[in-house]
């Protein structure tokens, strides 16, 4: 098992190994996790997942990191930067709690606060982005809350859940970040 990599509250982030595979297989085929991202729209197997977990580590644009809560080591969720842009220091990023008992507890906060921890003060970028459905009001209540702020709806972009729905970008800067830090 990796160690952790960067240490917050509630949750630590480590390297996401092979053996991760089966939780991220569940999650990626569990359509209550799925709604909420752009994964589920084909089901997702264990050639492709590892394949996937396997490219993160392979380029210099991508990091994935495996949120693993600090009491009891249990692994939760993942989360990372994708598109990292090293002219502009800028990059996307993505989340997902992937175990639903987790939920609403504190961890995405946290592993989200780790992130941007990471990407500012190690990789020194400037800018952290994201897109997000607009239903999904636990998501955005917690990005807010690290100082994220809404820069664009592109509406009816989605379809989810049966209907289309709008997404929303957000960004937060390095000097918000450091605001939100104090
Ligand atoms: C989005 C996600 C990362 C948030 O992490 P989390 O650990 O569940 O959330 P937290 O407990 O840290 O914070 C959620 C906040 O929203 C509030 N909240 C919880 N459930 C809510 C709901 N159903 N509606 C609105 N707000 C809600 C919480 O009260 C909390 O705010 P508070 O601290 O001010 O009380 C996690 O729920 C998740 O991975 N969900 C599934 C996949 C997903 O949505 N990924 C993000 C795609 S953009």
């Amino acid at each position: 098992m990796a160690e952790p990599y960067i240490s917050g509250e509630l949750v630590y982030l480590r390297a996401l190994e092979k053996s991760d595979l089966e939780a991220c297989l569940r999650w990626m085929n569990d359509p209550e996790v799925t709604q909420y991202i752009l994964m589920g729209r084909k089901p997702m197997n264990a050639t492709r997942e590892g394949e996937w977990i396997a490219e993160q580590y392979r380029n210099d644009a991508d990091v994935v990191f495996a949120i693993c809560k600090k009491v009891g080591d249990e692994h939760i969720g993942n989360c990372g930067l994708n598109e990292i842009n090293w002219v502009d220091r800028f990059a996307t990023t993505g989340i997902a709690i992937g175990e639903k008992s987790c939920w609403g507890k504190g961890y995405g906060t946290d592993a989200m606060r780790l992130v941007l921890r990471y990407a500012f003060e190690i990789l020194n970028l400037r800018r952290v982005e994201l897109a997000v459905f607009d239903f999904n009001e636990r998501a955005i209540r917690s990005y807010k809350k690290l100082g994220f702020v809404e820069e664009g709806r592109l509406v009816e972009r989605r379809y989810k859940n049966g209907r289309y729905i709008d997404e929303i970008l957000m960004a937060i800067s390095r000097e918000a970040w450091g605001r939100a830090k104090r």
